[in-house]
C-alpha cells in the first residue's frame, strides 16, 4: 500500500498549507515529515509519492532544511517539488530542490513555485495563498496525479543557475519582549537552530539564528518579533519594491 509523504520545512506554516492542499487531491494514506523537528534518516518505497515543500530563503532552500532533507532518500519514488516564496524572488531555490531530490533517488515528476505571505515583511503578499492560488494549485495536483499514473517524469526546464547563489544571513534582529513573554517555552522547542536558550526564552543567539520566523509564528503572546534599525529601514523599501502580484509557476 503506497503512502503520500508530506515533507516540509515551514516556519510560518504557509509552505505546509501548500503541501496540504496538493496532498488533499490524493486518496492514499498520508504521513507527515515536518523538518522543523524531523532530523533522521528515512528511505521511501518506489510506490510511495513524496510532496516536498520548502520556503525560499534568500534565493535558496533554507540551509538547515537542506541538511535534514539530505537524509531522506527515495527508491525511484515519484516526487513533487514545491518552493514557496514571498512574492520577491525564487532565484535558484526550485532548481536546488529538484537537483537534491534527484540526487536522493527521487523521480521528480513535477515542480512548482508558489507565492505566500512574506514571513518577514508583513505588507507583502498579504492573504496569500488566496482562492486564485489554491485553484491553480489544485489544477496542478490533478495533473500530477495523471503524470504519476502514466509513469511520466518532469520534462520542463527549471529556472535557476548552478552554482546556486551563496547563502546570505539577513542582518535583522529577532528579539523578545520580556514583559509579554509567558515562559511557555514553545519557541525553545520549535527553534531548528537551538538559538533560544532553554533556561531563558527571552534571549536569542543571533549567531545561531537563521531568522526562520518559527518562534515568532508559534509564540502565543506575540512576544517575539523582528526589530532593529536595519529591519525598520528595509521594510518600507522592500514592501514597495515587491507590491506587484506574482503568480505561481508550474513545471510538468
Ligand atoms: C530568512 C528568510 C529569507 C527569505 N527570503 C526570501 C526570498 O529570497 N524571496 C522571497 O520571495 N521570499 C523570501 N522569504 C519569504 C518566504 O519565502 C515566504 O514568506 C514563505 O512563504 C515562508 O514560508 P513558511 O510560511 O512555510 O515559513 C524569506 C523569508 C525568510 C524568513
Ligand atoms: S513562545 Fe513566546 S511566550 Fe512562550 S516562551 Fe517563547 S517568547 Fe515566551
Ligand atoms: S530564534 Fe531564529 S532560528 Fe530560532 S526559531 Fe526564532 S527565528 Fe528561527
Amino acid at each position: 500500500m503506497s503512502n503520500v509523504e508530506k515533507i516540509y520545512f515551514s516556519p510560518s506554516s504557509t509552505t505546509k498549507k501548500v503541501v496540504e492542499e496538493i496532498s488533499n487531491n490524493f486518496n492514499e494514506k498520508k504521513e507527515i515529515f515536518d523538518l522543523l523537528n524531523f532530523n533522521s534518516e528515512k528511505v521511501f518505497a518506489s510506490d510511495d509519492i513524496a510532496i516536498v515543500g520548502m520556503p525560499v530563503f534568500a534565493g535558496r532552500i533554507p540551509k538547515t532544511a537542506r541538511k535534514r532533507l539530505e537524509k531522506i532518500k527515495g527508491d525511484n519514488t515519484p516526487a513533487i517539488a514545491v518552493v514557496n516564496y514571498g512574492n520577491a524572488h525564487v532565484s535558484d531555490a526550485l532548481l536546488e530542490l529538484v537537483d537534491l531530490l534527484k540526487e536522493n533517488n527521487f523521480n521528480v515528476i513535477a515542480a512548482a513555485s508558489t507565492v505566500s505571505h512574506h514571513s518577514i515583511f508583513s505588507g507583502v503578499a498579504q492573504g496569500r495563498p488566496d482562492s486564485s492560488d489554491i485553484e491553480k494549485i489544485n489544477e496542478f495536483a490533478q495533473k500530477c496525479i495523471e503524470k504519476i499514473e502514466s509513469g511520466e517524469s518532469l520534462t520542463s526546464e527549471i529556472p535557476g543557475n548552478r552554482p546556486y547563489t551563496d547563502y546570505k544571513q539577513l542582518p535583522f534582529v529577532v528579539s523578545c519582549d520580556d514583559m509579554a513573554c509567558a515562559f511557555c517555552y514553545d519557541c525553545v522547542s520549535i527553534c531548528p537552530e537551538n538559538a533560544i536558550p532553554d533556561d531563558d526564552p527571552v534571549d536569542t543567539d543571533l549567531d545561531l539564528c537563521s531568522r526562520c520566523t518559527a518562534c515568532i509564528h508559534i509564540c502565543p503572546e506575540d512576544a517575539r518579533m523582528f526589530t532593529g534599525d536595519a529591519f525598520e529601514a528595509k521594510k518600507p523599501e522592500f514592501e514597495k519594491a515587491n507590491s506587484e502580484r506574482k503568480d505561481p509557476e508550474f513545471y510538468l
